[in-house]
This record gives structure tokens, sequence and C-alpha cells, in this order.
């Protein structure tokens, strides 16, 4: 699955311009009537979901084993989350037939009917299989000779998603049994299970799809299953469908037939062995363009999308980069793509990214299309990052998954790490293994910097909620960069025999990381190279995968011989006054640490592993070391003050001495040690000067991405006017090279818009008025005249210096949009607006679906909170609709947890904290997955208040001198 991360990598623009705003008062009344008017408009519907089956069928309950509304006491078979070990399935039979056609309700159904094929481990009188959301006809149980066995009762229990059959006599240890199912279920537009989309054809008419998104437990809402992802099954699957439509699944067609109306039946080739949530399912009238691998046997891949994104040729940069990712994946893994065909498919309302069900893997469109004529560099990045995660998980994830879901990052950190070595493969122009630390890197870095954060391996996993909770940046980032770490200590030969070793002794079966372990460090042992790290590698590894957090290396000068260098580690938290012993960890918060650094010598390897306290290293190379020298370690270096000193002069008078991965991570480390209370802010503020001489846009970007940190901190501080004065005085000379023609390589162009969007909106008053002429040319043109990088950023600066006519003409083009990525560009610039009854005006539309698409909700509230005028009046509208909001957005969205991210980070005073507080304890029972995003912004709150006090004055007098002396 990739996350809906649709901030990541995007411009994020700061949206605090020193300049005033031209909003008339005038505008504000005549706009009051609007608003009404618009408002009146009836609320979309609020829950429609079809209520669940929570009591037993009434007709069938004879016995006084009727389990009813009961909680279920823990001998009963059903009361327990995880499913007994009872019954193992190893196949089934799926019919579904999603209706397209409206009932009279105005509402969507499929019809369906399954076979579970099961052997017995443990005899029971009791078939617990996962069930939602379905209602059922016939419930029917047989052995494999044909005999019925007879049934006492059968009923859904709700609280665990159970459909629960009561037998007459045990089933036999050693036998097969099968159990037939007729049903029905709703084809709602919920993003789950098997569902409802739609998009507006060519002639402006709604057109209905039926797809599907089962990870993690959703299977379950489309037929009766064992929806664990270690109880693999094979599965023959067939789907309904009426011309115009036809059917998809994860394996090709076997026929189609009709079988009365106008109704045919496809029936799928029998599936390989798999898990329940990587099954996929589609009915719908998509086109397609193909290609093939150039591998033998040459593999068939396809991109469907909507009729009209194939003919514009949206889908040609996902054809021509899949074959080449699949067969770089299947010679780098040296294990051959597993399925006979790969067909990838953009659909209009998709909850995540995508989704990487086995051979049928799912989009949403602005991960899968690209129109180089109306789309940036950017959304090119995102849509081949994208595709390169989910083709990575036809082998991590699809062909071995991990046992339970506790080790979801077996799939996730892998196809975190992977999809840019595919991403490399395909375009080096990007540089996305430099650009990996800006993206990945501080991402984890920075929640795994919180006492709230959780260890690789997951403990206590049970209900959904739990399993979605994983779904996070410890599974995605910091999973990820363990595995690039790895690689880099065992090297690329024993990091692939390892891989190629488990791969195929797992293949189609259930892993966890201690058999991971086991192969990779025989594979050191195997090749020639650098060894495994002293201790054997599972138990290095195990201080990475088994504890949270990360350290921060201390570096120390001897004072006595400026050629040793002495080192030790400690945990790192963010927030300075938190117990660094805190909650209790097995390793004690040290870490098994491949320390490598560089000098004028090259770089070097020494070990610091769990209870070294400080050891000594002789450098001989010169008097000061890069620690983390590529920026391969997930840790931190800090220096004592001499060594930060001769690292500032070398960055300020010859940079290029400095490797740019570590440029970056200098200026990172030292921002986020300053905001730890390790380092001095003099000492980090003091790095930053040598930006007006290296242009690279992974330093700046570092930079920017450190400095934000002070864009909500200091924006209602004394501060601000002079942190702005000092940035402009930084880029200026980044803005003067870039200049307004979009030209150069990619990276250049990200540059451009790095340096315009913030010149702009610390108010460069050249940019703002250059990209006020942009937007109006924009406004009167007939065709849409801007850079189509730069468009995100012209549609903010125009829309926060601008007027409510130029908003209602960018909404007006936000709702006629059919791209995907232009409709994101222009969702971004309506956000930017700094008008309190308009910021109130597009709250209310975006939880109204006929404007906002669910999927999209999330990312408006989103990018509201990033902008300071709207953040406080967003939060306040998603704390007064939050059952709805919860209901709607929360469940399964992996995008909640950025939300309430979003719109607390900037929380800092006493009066926030008490607010969230109270938040919190309102919302208890209904905060789901998004507990752990509302405990770690309490974290971070606490945090702020603290730092203001700490360094606000600090950082005054530093900018006040250095601006006043520039
Ligand atoms: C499904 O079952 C529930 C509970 O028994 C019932 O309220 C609902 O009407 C049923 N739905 C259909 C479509 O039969
Ligand atoms: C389900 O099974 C029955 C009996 O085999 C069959 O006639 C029917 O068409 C199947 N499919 C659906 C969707 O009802
Ligand atoms: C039950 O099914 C399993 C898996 O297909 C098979 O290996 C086994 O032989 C079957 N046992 C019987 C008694 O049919
Ligand atoms: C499907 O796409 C192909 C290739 O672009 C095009 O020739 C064909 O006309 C399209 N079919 C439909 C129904 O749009
Ligand atoms: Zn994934």
């Amino acid at each position: 699955m990739s996350k809906d991360d649709s901030t990541k990598g995007k411009i994020v623009l700061s949206k605090r311009a020193a300049f005033a705003i031209g909003v008339l008062v005038i505008l504000v009344i005549v706009a009051v009537g609007l608003l009404a008017g618009l408002l009146g408009k009836p609320a979309p519907e609020k829950c429609t979901v079809v209520s669940d089956t929570t009591a037993p069928n009434p007709s069938k309950s004879t016995t006084p084993n009727t389990p009813a509304e009961t909680s279920g006491s823990p001998d009963q078979p059903w009361a327990n989350i995880r499913l007994p070990s009872s019954l193992i399935p190893y196949h089934y039979t799926v019919d579904l037939q999603p209706d397209l056609k409206l009932d009279d309700e105005g509402l969507h159904w499929f019809n369906g009917n399954s076979t579970a094929y099961f052997s017995v481990a443990q005899s029971t009188n009791f078939i617990v299989i996962h069930s939602f959301k379905l209602n059922y006809t016939s419930v029917s149980v047989a052995n494999t000779k044909g005999q019925a066995v007879s049934i006492v009762t059968y009923w859904t229990y709700d609280p665990n998603e159970y459909l629960v059959v009561e037998v007459d006599k045990p089933l036999s240890v050693g036998e097969n049994y099968t159990l037939s199912t007729v049903f029905l279920g709703p084809l709602a537009n919920d993003l789950r299970g098997l569902y409802l989309s739609r998009y507006t054809g060519t002639d402006r008419k709604e057109i209905p799809i039926a797809v599907s998104q089962m990870q993690p437990t959703d299977a379950r809402k489309s037929f009766p299953c064992f929806d664990e992802p270690g109880l693999k099954a094979t599965f023959s699957i067939s789907l309904w469908h009426e011309p115009p439509y036809y059917a998809l699944s994860n394996m090709p067609a076997l026929s189609t037939d009709l079988v009365y109306g106008s109704w045919y039946r496809t029936r799928f080739e029998t599936t390989f062995p798999m898990s329940t949530y990587l099954l996929g399912f589609a009915v719908c009238d998509f086109n397609y363009t193909e290609a093939y691998t150039s591998s033998e046997p040459k593999i068939q891949t396809r991109i469907y999308a909507r009729p009209e994104s194939v003919s514009l040729g949206n889908v040609d940069y996902a054809r021509n980069a899949t074959p080449y990712i699949l067969d770089y994946y299947a010679e780098y893994f040296n294990v051959s793509y597993p399925l006979p065909k790969s067909d990838q498919m953009a659909i209009p309302d998709f909850a995540l990214g995508g989704m990487e069900n086995w051979g049928l893997v799912m989009y949403r469109e602005t991960a899968l299309l690209f129109d180089p004529d109306i789309n940036s560099i950017r959304n090119k990045q995102r849509v081949l990052a994208v595709i390169a995660h989910e083709l990575s998980h036809q082998w991590f994830g699809n062909l071995i998954s991990p046992l339970w879901w506790d080790e979801v990052w077996l799939n996730e950190g892998f196809a975190s790490y992977v999809e840019y070595l595919g991403q490399d493969k395909v375009d080096p122009e990007f540089r996305v293994m430099d650009q990996y630390i800006l993206l990945d890197m501080h991402t984890a870095f920075t929640v795994d910097a919180l006492v709230t954060s959780r260890p690789i391996v997951a403990e206590n996993v049970n209900t959904p909620s739990d399993i979605n909770a994983l779904f996070d940046d410890i599974s995605y980032e910091k999973a990820g960069c363990i595995i690039r770490m790895i690689n880099h200590m065992t090297g690329e030969e024993a990091f692939k025999l390892g891989l190629k070793q488990y791969l195929e002794e797992y293949a189609y079966g259930s892993v966890t990381h201690e058999l991971l372990f086991k192969y990779w460090e025989k594979a050191v042992e195997e090749i020639d190279g650098p060894g495994n790290p002293p201790g054997g590698f599972a138990e290095a590894m195990n201080t990475w995968v088994l504890q949270m957090g990360y350290p921060v290396i201390n570096v120390r000068q001897d004072p006595d011989n400026l050629k040793n260098m002495k080192l030790s580690q400690e945990r790192f938290l963010l927030d300075p006054e938190a117990d660094i012993t805190k909650p209790d960890s097995p390793y004690g918060y040290e870490w098994a640490v491949p320390f490598w650094f560089a000098n004028e010598l090259g770089e070097n390897l020494q070990w610091i592993l769990v209870g070294d306290g400080e050891i000594t290293v002789n450098t001989t190379g010169g008097d000061y070391i890069i620690g983390n020298s590529g920026a391969f370690g997930y840790y931190r270096v800090n220096y004592d003050s001499n060594i930060w000193g001769r690292i500032t002069n070398v960055l300020n008078t010859d940079y290029e001495k400095i490797n740019v991965k570590n440029r970056a991570q200098l200026i990172d480390d030292a921002f986020n040690l300053a905001r730890a209370k390790r380092l001095d802010y003099e000492t980090a503020l003091d790095l930053t000067p040598f930006l007006r001489n290296d242009l690279d846009y992974i330093t700046w970007e570092s930079a920017l991405e450190a400095l934000s940190y002070f864009d909500d901190m200091l924006g209602r501080s004394k501060a601000y006017g002079v942190y702005s004065d000092y940035l402009l005085y930084l880029i200026q000379p980044l803005y003067d090279n870039v200049t307004w023609t979009d030209t150069g390589n990619y990276l250049h162009k990200y540059q451009r818009v790095n340096a315009i969007s913030t010149a702009c909106s610390y108010g460069n008053e050249d940019c703002i008025s250059k990209a006020a002429s942009q937007f109006q040319l924009f406004r009167t043109a007939e065709i849409n005249p801007i850079s189509p990088n730069l468009r995100s950023t012209v549609y903010c600066s125009g829309i926060s210096n601008g007027d409510s006519n130029d908003w209602d003409f960018l909404w007006q083009k936000y709702l006629n949009e059919s791209n995907s990525q232009e409709k994101a560009a222009l969702e971004y610039g309506l956000t930017c607006v700094r008008t309190p009854w308009i910021i109130q005006r597009l709250l209310e539309f975006t939880i109204n679906d006929d404007y906002v698409k669910k999927q999209d909700a999330t990312g408006i509230f989103q990018d509201l909170c990033r902008n300071e005028y709207a953040r406080d009046q967003t939060w306040d509208f998603i704390r007064k609709e939050w059952d709805f909001i919860f209901q709607t957005y929360g469940i399964g969205l992996s995008s909640f947890n950025g939300l309430i991210e979003s719109c607390t980070s900037h929380f800092s005073t006493e009066f926030e904290l008490a607010e969230l507080k109270a938040f919190k304890e309102n919302n208890l029972e209904i905060l789901g997955s998004g507990l752990t995003a509302v405990n770690q912004a309490l974290e971070r709150t606490n945090t702020n208040i603290k730092w203001k006090a700490d360094n606000e004055d600090v950082i005054f007098k530093w900018l006040t001198e250095t601006v006043t002396n520039v």
C-alpha cells in the first residue's frame, strides 16, 4: 500500500507573508448573502452505510447457546478478535455480481456466493469466519464427499466482524470441509471492500464503476473469508457484468459467458496461494494501453484508466515505465515476476496512493496518470515513486507476506526502500538516492524523536483500528531507512543474495523478521565483504527493530590528542525534558551503531555497541571528521564546539569539500539538536550563510524543511520580521539564479519552485508582482499559460494576494477540471486563501461530496492547516464536525493522522494545550486510530511551549544582529 501522502514532496509554501492582505471589508459584507445562498444547499447525507447485521438470524435461533448481544466469554471462539486456530483455509470460490444500476431507494448492491474450503486442525463445533456488512440468505456446510453437515444455527457477530456457524457434530481433525454461503452486500462509495466509484464521462454523465480495496481488513466486506494475512489460500474468482462493462481480477480471465438477460460472467484463472488482503476486483468500462516486459516469458502489462485519460495519453508514462521496472526487479531480486500478467488501474475515488493487489494494482489517479503538458515534474516523480513502490510489493508482500500485521514493515519498509532503486533505474535525473534523506529519512527522524513513537515490530496488534494505525511513518519511512542502512552495512552483493534465498525459501508463504535476519546473516558470511557486526547480525539489528527511537552520536575531540575522537551514543528525543529511559526498552535505548565517518583519508566504519560507553577512534586524516558520511546511518551526529567551528568554516569557504547529502544532513542535525537543547541555536544558525553559495536543491530543501519549524513557532512572534528578512537575504542569489523561465534539469526546476515560493510568501515584491501578472494572464487566456511546474506556486500567491473574484474563478476551474493533478494544484491554490468567510465556505464545500471527492477532503483540511490564516478556523471546524469527519474519512484512511498533525503542529500556548486535552477527553471513545496522533500532538505542544520560552529571544538576537550587518 502506498499512503495517500499527497503532501509528501509537495511544495509547501509558507503561507505567512510579511505583507498586508488587501481584503475589502465591503466584499465580506456582500459575500455574506452569497454565502448564505450557497450554504442553503442540503448537506450531504452523513451516514449512508447500511446498518450492521447485529442480531443472530431469529428464525434459526433455536439453541440455548445463542450468543445474541452477549459480549462472549473467552471460551467462545467468536469472542476473540483473532481467529481461532482450529480451521485452516486452502481454497475459495467467489462469485460476485455488483449491480451498477440503482435500486428504488437509490442504492447499489452486490449479490454473491462463495465456498470456503478448509481443513480442521482442532476439532470444533463452530466455524468462525470474517464477515462484515453482509446479509446471508443461505449458509451450508459439507464435507469433501459432498455430504451435508447439519447446522444448528448461524449468526453474525459484529464486534469482531464474524460470521459464526454452529454445526451439529464436531468437525473432525484431518478432514476437509466446505462452507457455502449466498449473501447480499451494499455497494457504497465508502472506499472499502468491493465499493462504488464514479467518474464524469466526456458527455458530463456520471458513470459508476465497481472496484475494491481490501487491505488491511476489508476482504471480509465482499465475501466471508478467514481474513488474516498468514492464512493464504487459492481463489477462483468470477465477476458479473453488463455491457459496456467488463471485469478484471488478479489473474487472467478464463472465459466470459452470457448467463441471463444482459448479464455476463467472467471467470478468472485460479490464483496462486495468497493472502485475502491482496485480492482485487473491478467492473468497469475503462480503456487501456499495454506493453510487454523483455524478460522471458514476456509479461503483458496494462494500464487501465477512464477512456478520456487513455485517449489523452495520460497512461503512457506508466505504460513505458512499468516493463522497465518489472524487468529490473526480476533481475535485482533474481526471482522472476510471479504472475502471468500485470494490470494497473487509475481509480477516480481511492483512499490511498496505491494498493499492490497481486496482478491488479490500483492507484488514485494522481499516482498513476501523467500529462507532460499539464502536470509538473513533481507529479511525474510521484507517479514514478508510487508505481515503483507497488510493483516492488509484487515480490515483497505478495509473493511472501508477513505472518501477522505486527510485521507489516516487512512489506512497507521494503517497498519504501526498493521504490528508490526502481525510480533511479528509470530516471536517474531525479537523483532520488540523494532525495532519499529529505523524503524518507527526515520524515522518520521527526516522528521517531517523540516518546510516543513505537518499535518497528509492533506489539498488541489486534483490532482493525490497531492494524490501520500501523500504516505509519515507522512501518514505511523508518523501516525503509533501516533496510537502507543494512544495505550499506552488508554491501550490495550480500544484501541481494540474502534476499534471493529468503524469497525462494518462503515464496507463497509467510515470514517474520527473524527469518529475514537469518538469511542476511548467512549471506554476509558467504560473501567476502565487511562481515557481520560484532555479536552477530540479528543481535545488532534487533536493537533497531525491537525498540523505538534512534541515537545521537556525540563526537568529542581528545584535548590531548586532536586526532583522537571520542564517540558515545545517547537516545535522541526532541523534547529536552523528556526522560530518555522511558518507556522501558529491552536494550535500554542503546543501539548497535555502524558509525561511518569520513575525513581526508576516506571513509571508515566503527561499531558502537550496546554497553560500549565511550570509545576512542584515531583519525590521522585531519582535525575534524564528518560523522554518518553519506547519511546512510539512522542516527544523528553531534560534535563538540571546536569541530562544529571547523565544519562551519569549511562550509562557508569551500562547501563542495563536503558531500551534498552530508551538507543537507548537517543542517538538519544542527537545527534538530538545537531544538532538543543539545546544541545552541547560534551554532546552528552560523551554519546557514553558505546557502547563498550552495544552490543545490538537496541542501536547500533540507534547510527550508529544518527552518519550517521557525515558521510554526515564530509566526506570532516579534522575531518574525527579521526572520523573513534573513530568509529573503539567503534566497536572493538562488532567486536570481533560477529566473522565471522554466528550464533546466529536474532538480533545477524544483529549485525554481522553492526559490519562487519562498520569495513570494516572504514578501519579495518582484516575485509577488510576477506571480500576480501570471495569475491574471491565466484568468483571461484561452489556454493556461503558466508552466506546469509553477502552477501551484502561482495559484497560491495569486489567491493569497487576490480577492474573492480570483477565488471564485479558481473554484470554477477546480470544479470543471478532470485532470487529477491539475485539480490538486488548483485545490492547493484555493487553500491559500486568507479571508475568513471564504475559508468557511471552503470548509463547508469540502465535506460535501457533490463538490469534493471523499479521497480529497483530508488533503484540503491539511493544506488549510498549513495556512496560518486558516489553521485555527479549520481546527475549530474539524472539532465541531468530528463525528462526521471521523466516520467519513477516518476509518482506514492513512492520511487521517496527517490531518491531526498538520492542524496542531503550530500549537504552542497553554490555551491550545488545554484545548487539545479537552478534545482528547471528549472523543476518547471514537478517536480510534487517531489516538496516537493526538497523543503525539499533545507531546509536541508541550515541547513547543517550552521551546518558545527558551529560544525566542536568542534567535531574535542572532537574526537582528545578522540582518543589520548584511
Ligand atoms: C441486512 O440485515 C439487517 C439486520 O438484520 C437488516 O436490518 C437489513 O435490512 C438487511 N439488509 C438487507 C438489504 O436485507
Ligand atoms: C451463485 O450460485 C448459484 C448456484 O450455483 C448460481 O446459480 C448463481 O448464479 C451464483 N451467483 C450469484 C451472483 O448469485
Ligand atoms: C485437505 O486439503 C488439503 C489441502 O488441499 C490436502 O492437502 C489434504 O490432502 C486434504 N485432506 C483430505 C482428507 O482430503
Ligand atoms: C482506447 O484507447 C485507444 C488507444 O488510445 C484508442 O485508439 C481507442 O479509440 C480507445 N477506445 C475508446 C473506447 O475510447
Ligand atoms: Zn506499500
